[in-house]
């Protein structure tokens, strides 16, 4: 038993060690973008190393709770905070009476920032607000249910695009993630989850398609949060694809990443998550990877709310995620917009 745990061990410190130096260039090593992020704010040393390279958020707009918490690191992003936003588009897809007039409020308190846009086929694909991008203009794609980043995060993900033209997509190092969470996992960075409790599979110890599993996750964050410990979560690059034949690649999370427009010009009617994480990387061969240093919350897959991620479970959590974001954007946003 002892035995086995201890070559367990090792083996995973090996498969955590390459995984982590793969993809390491002296680029990102050498600057200290993947240590424990300072902010870019009033830096203009580092805002020129981006070489005022901008993006555009694209927010996929649905629910109106999340994008209450998303609003203030929204702003805080933008440019002219010292950012790197020069948009938010927000591409409204809910009928929702209640979500759609806040979408209409933000919109008009930042004009010229942000911009709502409509979908008529919400209930089939994207394709055509991917296809409609502009080709080399870059986007940070985010899902509505964003409920923490991390300073610096944008920026270090542009970063690592720019200097890394051989990779394709790049993710935020996103909490509540399948693949990701697994990473936390190993790292042991997941309070109340020992790193070799399994955590994928639906018998095992920590499911990540269960509410258990998700609630342990934000409980962990925010403990972190609060200690100042998020560094636990972090690691340099992680390759999406680091052990699979190229060619054939398996799908992963999009709650957070950045891309090129031309990147998804190619995407077609259906599934945009498959096709962003798996296809067009398939076809391209070329590999995905997520920023250590880039922390983000997704708060919840659909498989988690219906096993109780829901209601006062989800609000309770949703008021710990609201104190986090008064602390981490409040001055910010009021210097600026009041
Ligand atoms: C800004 O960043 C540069 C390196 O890019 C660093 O040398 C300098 O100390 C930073 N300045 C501040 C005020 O943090
Ligand atoms: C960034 O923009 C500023 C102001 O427009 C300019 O002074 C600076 O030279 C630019 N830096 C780079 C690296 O292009
Ligand atoms: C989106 O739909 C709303 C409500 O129907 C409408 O007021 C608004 O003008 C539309 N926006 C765009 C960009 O089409
Ligand atoms: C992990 O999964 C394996 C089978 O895949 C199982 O044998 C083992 O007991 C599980 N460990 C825990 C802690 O759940
Ligand atoms: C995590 O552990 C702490 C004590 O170490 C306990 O109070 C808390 O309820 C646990 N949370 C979960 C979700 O198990
Ligand atoms: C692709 O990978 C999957 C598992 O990830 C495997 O089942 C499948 O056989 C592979 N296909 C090819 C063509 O290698």
């Amino acid at each position: 038993m002892t035995q086995q745990r201890t070559i367990a061990i090792s083996m995973l410190n090996l498969l955590l060690l390459t995984l982590i130096f793969y993809l390491w260039s002296s680029d990102l090593n050498s600057g200290h973008l993947l240590r424990y992020p300072k902010s870019y704010e009033s830096n203009t040393t580092q805002r020129n190393k981006l070489a005022n390279r901008t993006a555009i958020a694209l927010v996929f707009y649905g629910r109106q709770r999340y994008i209450r918490i998303l609003y203030c690191y929204l702003v805080q992003n933008l440019i002219d905070n010292g950012g790197v936003l020069s948009s938010v588009i927000f591409i409204a897809k809910t009928n929702e009476a209640l979500d759609l007039p806040y979408l209409d409020e933000i919109v008009a308190k930042h004009p010229g920032r942000f911009f709502r846009k409509n979908t008529t086929n919400k209930e089939i694909s994207f394709h055509e607000h991917y296809q409609s991008l502009i080709s080399d203009q870059y986007y940070f794609k985010m899902d509505d249910d964003t409920v923490y980043i991390h300073p610096n995060t944008l920026a270090s993900m542009l970063q690592a695009k720019l200097t890394h033209p051989e990779i394709l997509f790049v993710s935020a190092n996103v909490i509540n993630h399948p693949i990701l969470g697994q990473v936390h996992a190993h790292m042991r960075a997941i309070h109340n989850l020992t790193g070799f409790e399994n955590f994928t599979g639906s018998l095992h110890a920590c499911d990540w398609r269960s509410y258990r599993c998700g609630v342990l996750q934000h409980e962990s964050f925010i403990k972190r949060y609060k200690e100042g410990t998020l560094s636990a979560y972090m690691f340099p690059l992680w390759d999406f694809h680091h052990m699979e034949t190229p060619g054939n690649y398996t799908g992963w999370s999009i709650n957070f990443i950045l891309f090129q427009g031309k990147d998804v010009m190619g995407l077609d009617m259906g599934d945009d998550e498959l096709q962003i994480s798996r296809r067009i990387p398939t076809l391209q061969k070329k590999h995905s990877i997520a920023v250590g240093s880039a922390l983000t919350v997704h708060f919840a897959y659909g498989s988690q709310r219906s096993k109780g991620l829901v209601g006062r479970a989800e609000y309770y959590l949703l008021d710990k995620y609201g104190e986090v974001a008064k602390n981490a954007c409040s001055l910010k946003v009021s210097n600026t917009f009041t």
